[in-house]
């Protein structure tokens, strides 16, 4: 299944296609500093939960190829400083936290199996592990989609926000996924993207990407959500999520949380689809999930060019959506629906297959 891969490791370093330039230029950057990587992922190069997992996975793993630390004991605390960078970079998508202890994970490991003297190893090790990360990533996609391509309708319009594709994930994305993994299946569906204000990530990049891959798609503004809606056309909606707390409520781009609302106005079923890293069994609520505040210029200007004057802005990149607002949680795993706090329990555990299916 063809797809745009935002991500690559190379010898030279981690190859990012830049973001901030779609959909009318297609460029790509080489980063070969562990620190270049962490300001793309904040000056959104690189967005999307999963993806930032992956490049920060990449980054770690760059960071320590790089260093010139000759001991373990050197290395290992330049990793502490080359993590703690990559935790400072965007605080919602619990997926880059995910990845960081992953990576910590992979370290510990490859210098127990190294016997603690084998520098090269444990860095080729690391190497390897950020490959494998985003080497799941697809696969993890990949059954997402079939998971959930189940819920979609035989045609019609479905809607999404934000953009939770391959450019989201390093995969096939997750809400993305399930629209492609349908219409592969052959489900005639188009799909309602809004232009998702303020840094148009519907517009520029879920526009893109399902042109890319000959996807119908109608382009909308965000205020018609309810407007199309209420037609009683659209056969369901599929988000992604930044990170879904134990009790099922649920981070994901600003404007998520209204277009819930509306939809059960509406009776439409509404699908937040995510992999089992965006969990974050740690806290009870979406009350405890950290919102990323961004530059106010987000806001005032449209691709550098000013549309207000200067005032006080509020420029919240995320908003929670209540679990009672979910029809149901779509992972790798299965199908979780309410009660959440028991189902994601078990969605979370260690073994393949559990949660409720279908
Ligand atoms: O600010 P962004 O562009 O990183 O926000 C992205 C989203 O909100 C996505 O819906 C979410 O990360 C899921 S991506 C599969």
């Amino acid at each position: 299944m063809h797809s745009v891969e935002p991500i690559k490791w190379k010898d030279e370093g981690v190859v990012m296609l830049d973001q901030r330039r779609l959909p009318t230029e297609v460029v790509y950057h080489t980063y070969r500093d562990y620190r270049e990587v962490a300001r793309a992922i904040t000056e959104m190069v690189i967005r999307g939960a999963p993806a930032i997992g992956v490049a920060a996975a990449m980054g770690v793993a760059l960071g320590v190829r790089q260093s010139k630390s000759e001991s373990i004991t050197d290395l290992g605390a330049e990793l502490e400083t080359i993590c703690e960078t990559f935790s400072k970079t965007r605080p919602t998508a619990v997926d880059l936290f995910w990845a960081i202890e992953r990576m910590k994970g992979a370290f510990r490991e490859a210098v127990r199996s190294a016997g603690g003297l084998d520098l090269a190893a444990v860095r080729e090790a690391m190497v390897q592990e950020a490959k494998q990360v985003h080497a799941e990533k697809k696969a993890i996609d990949e059954a997402i989609g079939r998971f959930g391509a189940e819920l979609m309708p035989e045609s019609g319009e479905v809607m999404t926000q934000c953009n939770a594709g391959a450019l989201a994930t390093a995969g096939l994305g997750t809400a993305l996924g399930v629209i492609r993994v349908a219409t592969e299946q052959g489900r005639k569906l188009r799909v309602l993207v809004p232009e998702t204000r303020p840094y148009l990530q519907g517009a520029r990049l879920t526009a893109w990407e399902l042109q890319q891959d000959g996807i119908p798609l109608t382009l909308i503004t965000d205020n018609m959500v309810g407007h199309f809606l209420k037609t009683g056309k659209v056969g369901a909606i599929v988000v992604g999520a930044d990170r879904i707390a134990a009790n099922g409520d649920t981070a994901n781009k600003i404007g998520t949380y209204p277009m819930a609302v509306l939809a059960k106005e509406h009776n439409v079923p509404f699908y937040v689809a995510a992999p089992v890293s965006t969990l974050d069994m740690t806290i009870a609520s979406g009350e405890q999930i950290p919102i990323e505040e961004r530059a106010a210029t987000e806001v005032t200007h449209i691709q550098g060019v000013r549309i207000a004057p200067e005032v006080e802005v509020a420029n919240p990149a995320f908003d929670v959506t209540p679990a009672r607002l979910i029809t149901a949680i779509i992972t790798e795993r299965g199908v979780a629906r309410a009660p959440y706090g028991e189902t994601l329990k078990a969605m979370a555990g260690v073994e393949k297959g559990v949660g409720s299916r279908g």
